[in-house]
């Protein structure tokens, strides 16, 4: 039995594929390398989405469906107040109504990008800023997030970024998303499920921690016996290991090459490879044979940071990606007939005479 599903094959997709022995992912038959940094976010949905919506002028409809999103979140702002980023964008979501014209795939994608970028400024005192439908979605977000535009080489880091987690397999969240689905219960309320699955520690959770634990870490002679330590604890160590991979998650050196990119200061990339080397040198001790190396919140972690983006930002604009991939799986999933729904092993006590 398979507590945790691992190679339970739940569905079938043509929207990606992660090849965990070789450290591929590939979307719609192209490798990740071959979009990530060269196709926008919106190329990429279009992508996605392509054979089960409209796809024609969809950078414009997904301005204006950021504009609809506007419309309906901002008389309820004030219910935000008090709420994580992530819970914020969690109840957002949760706003919109099953009868909504505006195709709900744009509207949950929209919706995602203007509640993350308006709890993160009412969080910080300020009032939020309304989208432009005629900007690109990585660049609104960031000029709804700061009330500026931002600098085009930040703007190119997050676009590569959406891309480059935008879909991933079933995954927990699309999974959820997924089961959601097949009850018929809507794209709306399945993609609410995709962000509650996000949010764990163990899943979208983890780039915050990643930062947490550099910090901790402290100066370069700490890191191998820190690391040590929180093993010994058994603990686990944020931004390795993956159900899937057996080798490097390909999206962590993607996100790599454009933290490189990006970052003046040397130091902390450096600081950063000690730390993962170390990591999957001790790993490797521990667990041999399993194959722990770095995921894709590792650098995530690093390039998030690189941007000037709040900690408490990071898992919000994990979903702000991955909504575009969960609306493809709901899509897909709508087609097909059958309820998820497995089966439990009882284990429990044998039927007994009630006192
Ligand atoms: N640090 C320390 N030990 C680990 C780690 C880690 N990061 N990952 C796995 N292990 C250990 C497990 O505890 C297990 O030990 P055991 O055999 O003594 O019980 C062993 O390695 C094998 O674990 P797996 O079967 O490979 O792990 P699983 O598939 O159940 O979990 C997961 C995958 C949740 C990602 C895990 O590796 C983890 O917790 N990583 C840290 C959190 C993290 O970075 N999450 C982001 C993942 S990427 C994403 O979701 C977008």
């Amino acid at each position: 039995m398979a507590v945790g599903l691992d190679d339970v094959v739940a569905a079938e997709t043509v929207l990606s594929h992660v090849d965990g022995q070789a450290g591929r992912l590939v979307l719609r038959g192209f490798e990740l390398e071959e979009l990530a940094g060269r196709r926008s976010y919106e190329d990429v949905l279009a992508l996605l989405w392509d054979g089960f919506v409209a796809i024609d002028g969809l950078p414009a409809a997904l301005g204006q469906a950021r504009a609809a999103a506007f419309a309906i979140l901002e008389p309820r702002l004030g219910a935000l107040d008090g709420l994580s980023a992530i819970e914020a964008v969690r109840a957002g979501l949760a706003l919109l109504p099953d009868a909504a014209t505006v195709p709900h795939h744009l509207l949950a994608t929209a919706m995602t990008a203007v509640t993350a970028a308006a709890a993160a400024r009412r969080a910080a005192g300020e009032a939020a800023v309304a989208p432009d439908p005629v900007l690109g979605h990585a660049a609104d977000f960031l000029r709804m997030l700061h009330g500026r535009a931002a600098p085009a080489a930040h703007v190119r880091a997050l676009d590569t970024y959406l891309v480059t987690i935008a879909d991933h397999g079933l995954n927990a969240s699309t999974f959820a998303a997924r089961v959601v689905a097949s009850t018929r219960a809507g794209l709306l309320s399945a993609v609410v499920a995709g962000v509650c699955a996000l949010k764990g520690p163990l899943h979208g959770g983890a780039p915050g921690p990643v930062l947490d634990m550099l910090d901790e870490i402290g100066p370069p002679e700490n890191v191998e016996p820190w690391l040590a330590a929180a093993l010994d604890r058994g603990d686990r160590l944020m931004g390795f290991g993956h159900r899937v991979y057996r080798v490097r998650d390909p999206r962590a050196d993607v996100l790599k090459r454009v933290v490189m990119e990006l970052r003046g200061e040397a130091n902390r990339i450096r600081f950063a490879e000690q730390v993962e080397a170390t990591a999957i040198r001790l790993l490797a001790q521990r667990k041999q044979g399993r194959g722990l190396d770095t995921n894709v919140e590792f650098y995530t972690a690093l390039l998030l940071e690189a941007l000037a983006l709040p900690r408490t930002l990071f898992t919000p604009i994990f979903a702000v990606g991955r909504v575009g991939g969960w609306a493809a799986h709901v899509l897909e999933q709508e087609e097909s007939r059958r309820i998820i729904r497995p089966q439990s092993a009882y284990v429990g006590p044998e039927p007994r005479q009630a006192a």
